[in-house]
């Protein structure tokens, strides 16, 4: 029988065991999953030093295969190699990154370990789909372990030009990795871009007809695939959201004050400092928003014992603090600040609730809060999207108000403007933003990169 085997280093389970912290891959691919189900194999997301087998879990149509990490691969692997020099330099944070070669190697030793389990489950006929960065050499070590089967692979973050890319150490080997997978999938023209220069121009390969691309003996096929949203749902979702408890009591305590929200996990791509710089000068420079509008950021701690997300943390500490004491009245908060999550379906009913979705990263692959914000509306009254340009999703959502995160006035302008649209305005960006996410949604996305990789794999043999 043929199945689909995921492959990622983060799995998500369900809305139920959801804690509300996961990101756009884990959540993006349950909704794909849910669908057509498959076997989900990654990190369980504990550490244990003891050997242990995987531990295989059915829920609804997937199957969970999951593998504990050693402190020693955490480390190494995900602390280090993945989340300190691939992680910021794929959001053009070179500063930011941290190179050990004993990095590199627990990173291309964990990915030996993914490789090794796999391999006892793989059976002829399963197509295996690799999932983002912390991955990139997984398809070549399986090709060298003699598997045939068809190998796809997709980026969920951005990916850098040429010139970024060239400041990691081994560069050339991320590359030549790459180019083991049948499909490599993007999430915008840029990134793909960034890919096919990296090949042709750092590497001396070739870029040939129909997306394809040779590299020596290597070939594999390049394209974008722009993850997207479970688009039918989610409205029903933000409405069952609005039973719990949680969003009565955020309604409740609004009285008429509009509410702006972001959620984002506390990360340095997300812009959160200007995003707070913007929101301090909206109240500085417009008395008639004093007491009139509450700023709600939830942003569950993430990758906590890096050093510059603590480091991060602590600024976001004093830049929500000095919007607190500078504004703050015995009885109105100008700002709500958590370091948690929320159940889905209470974050889409908040969405519901806000006049204004925040979503101003740096850098981001997609941001699919965006998209979700977007599809949690009510079109009758819709709230505005305020959208970073550099986020991969504002090469779809272009009729959102679309900022430069790091120009902080112009986002204090977006915010007056889209705190004052008017009805009409609200809805025509909103209807315009809705139809690109009912004509491309998740499973379009699945369905159209899996199409794909089916395709490219059968004409090379054939
Ligand atoms: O592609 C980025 C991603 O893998 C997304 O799932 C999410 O934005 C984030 O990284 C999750 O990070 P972590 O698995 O380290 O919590």
């Amino acid at each position: 029988m043929s199945r689909l085997i995921v492959v990622s280093n983060r799995v998500a389970k369900s809305d139920a065991t959801s804690k509300g912290s996961e990101g756009g891959l884990a959540v993006g691919v349950m909704a794909a999953m849910e669908k057509d189900g498959g076997i989900w194999f990654g990190w369980s997301g504990k550490i244990d030093n003891r050997n242990e087998e995987p531990k295989t879990e059915t829920r609804g149509n997937i199957e969970y295969v999951t593998i504990n990490l050693r402190q020693s691969e955490y480390n190494q692997y995900y602390k280090g190699y993945a989340n300190s020099v691939l992680w910021p330099l794929f959001h053009q944070r070179p500063e930011l990154m941290r190179y050990r070669d004993i990095d590199l190697s627990g990173y291309l030793q964990a990915n030996q370990k993914f490789a090794d389990e796999l391999l006892k489950i793989i059976q002829p006929g399963d197509t295996i789909w690799v999932h983002d960065y912390h991955l990139i050499p997984l398809g070549k070590m399986l090709r060298e372990a003699g598997i045939k089967n068809p190998i796809g692979f997709f980026l969920h973050t951005p990916f850098p030009s040429l010139d970024l890319l060239r400041t990691v150490p081994g560069y050339t080997k991320t590359l030549k990795d790459l180019m083991r997978y049948d499909l490599v999938g993007f999430q915008t023209e840029g990134d793909h871009m960034g890919f096919c220069m990296g090949i042709a121009q750092g590497l001396g390969g070739e870029i040939l007809k129909n997306d394809k691309l040779r590299l020596g003996s290597l070939h594999c096929t390049s394209r974008v695939y722009p993850i997207s949203v479970e688009t039918s749902v989610l409205n029903g979702a933000a409405h069952a959201g609005m039973h719990t408890d949680e969003y009565r009591r955020l309604h409740s305590s609004l009285g008429d004050r509009s509410l702006i929200i972001g959620v984002d996990r506390l990360d340095y791509s997300k812009g959160l400092v200007q995003r707070c710089q913007a929101y301090d000068k909206l109240l500085g420079q417009n008395q008639e928003f004093i007491r009139n509008v509450v700023y709600l950021q939830i942003s569950p701690t993430s990758r906590g014992d890096v050093q510059a997300y603590g480091d991060l943390a602590k600024r976001i500490d004093s830049e929500v603090g000095h919007i607190i004491g500078t504004y703050a009245d015995f009885d109105w908060m100008p700002m709500r600040y958590l370091n948690r999550g929320f159940r889905r379906r209470t974050i889409l009913a908040m969405y519901n609730l806000a006049r204004v979705g925040l979503v101003t990263p740096l850098k981001d692959g997609m941001n699919l809060v965006a998209k979700e914000y977007v599809a949690a509306q009510n079109p009758e009254d819709p709230g505005v999207l305020v959208l970073s340009e550099l986020a991969g999703a504002a090469d779809e959502l272009d009729s959102a108000v679309i900022i430069n995160p790091y120009d902080v006035c112009a986002t204090t302008g977006a915010l007056a403007q889209a705190l004052k649209m008017p009805l009409n305005e609200r809805i025509d960006r909103w209807r315009k933003m809705m139809d690109v996410l009912e004509n491309h949604d998740i499973h379009a996305w699945q369905s159209k990169f899996l199409g794909d990789l089916q395709q490219v794999t059968s004409s090379a043999v054939s």
